[in-house]
């Protein structure tokens, strides 16, 4: 199939087979531990997405209560933005009846994980072990689909369980389903997040074996112009970059400025350090609470051997962590304002 994509596509809704549509092109990648807490709030507020993607809720022993689904999908739906509640399980019928729960509660889409490589989830069966048993995947997207007719339903997937060869007849299998769009993270789950050379045409074969689908490519988009590269070769609908907004959060605006031929703005050592003093203002947790998680960004964000990422280390309750970066915070804007008065 010849592939002759604007990158202006990526800035339209996606429209799906259910008759809704998704916001945008440019999703933000689930990531547990990352995609969560104050990072939604911090996002939302620069308008940095425009809409969440959850990472997975496991689905085991029995369907949370309504109450606990809806605790687990407050801070997504406070945000305002629609959002694509992502679940995991191994009992097509908990599933089922997870998803419409789910979507009773009010996000725009449920998402059923068969990625995750952890070795846990898949001692478990669930997550990327389901790769092993398309039919599965096929009978849980199917079940899911009855159980929540007219609303939207989706699947992620990985490349394989052992090789990308398995990946014809698990698109054969999910293409019977007919969910509302696919994702597929190019690696397989044996490659875990190992660098491959294979990844873009993965997707340009799952392109090929989905014409009618809407497929969400996801693998290694760190920057605009690898978003745009997997778009114009593979074909993708939409792409959804997650390591990829550690470095950088604002990485999905910068895609949506790149493709309007627009002028990519860098972060500014002001923009990161406000950043990180906005993440780890304690609205969602106690000020007790460690910064481990500040501490992560700031390390992808300006490195372990800056000095901000040491001053924090000195601090691990998230409050002292706060009250430092504000003081930062303060400290650049009233050197600005000297250097513009003098
Ligand atoms: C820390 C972390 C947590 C993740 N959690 C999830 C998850 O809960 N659900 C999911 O579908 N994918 C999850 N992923 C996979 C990402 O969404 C994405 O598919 C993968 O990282 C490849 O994209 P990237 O190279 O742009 O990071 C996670 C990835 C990371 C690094």
């Amino acid at each position: 199939m010849p592939v002759s994509l604007s990158p202006i596509q990526l800035l339209q809704a996606l429209p799906l087979a259910s008759g809704q549509s998704l916001p945008c092109r440019i999703l933000p990648g689930p990531m547990h531990g990352v995609t969560e807490g104050s990072f939604l709030r911090v996002m939302t507020e620069r308008c940095w997405t425009r809409c969440w993607w959850t990472p997975f809720l496991r689905i085991s022993t029995a369907v949370p209560r309504p109450a606990r689904l809806r605790n687990w999908l407050k801070p997504y739906l406070d945000t305002g933005l629609p959002v694509i509640a992502q679940i995991m399980g191994c009992s097509s019928s908990k599933l089922a009846a997870a998803a419409k729960a789910l979507h009773d509660i009010g996000c725009l889409c449920v998402d059923l994980n068969c990625s995750c490589p952890s070795a846990t989830v898949i001692g478990n069966g669930g997550g990327g072990a389901c790769l092993q048993e398309p039919g599965w995947i096929r009978d849980t997207i199917m079940a899911m689909r009855e159980n929540c007719p007219g609303k939207v339903i989706s699947v992620k997937i990985r490349a394989g369980f052992d090789s990308s060869a398995e990946l014809p007849a698990i698109l054969a299998a999910i293409r019977e389903a007919a969910p509302d769009f696919v994702t597929l993270h190019y690696r397989c789950v044996s490659e875990m997040y190992r660098p491959i050379t294979q990844g873009l045409q993965r997707l340009k074969l799952a392109r090929e074996l989905l014409p009618e689908l809407p497929l969400v490519g996801s693998g290694d988009l760190f920057t605009a112009a690898d978003a745009i590269q997997m778009q114009q070769q593979c074909g993708v609908d939409a792409v959804a970059p997650a390591r990829g907004l550690l470095a950088n959060p604002a990485l999905l605006q910068h895609i949506s400025l790149y493709c309007q031929g627009k002028e990519v703005p860098q972060l500014t050592e002001q923009d990161k350090l406000r950043f990180l003093c906005d993440l780890a203002e304690s609205k969602e947790s106690s000020p007790n609470t460690p910064n481990g998680f500040l501490l992560r960004f700031c390390a992808s964000l300006m490195g372990q051997t800056s000095n901000t990422f040491q001053e924090l280390l000195k601090r691990p309750k998230l409050l002292e962590s706060y009250n430092y970066l504000q003081q930062r915070c303060q400290d650049m804007a009233a050197n600005q304002q000297q250097r513009i008065t003098s």
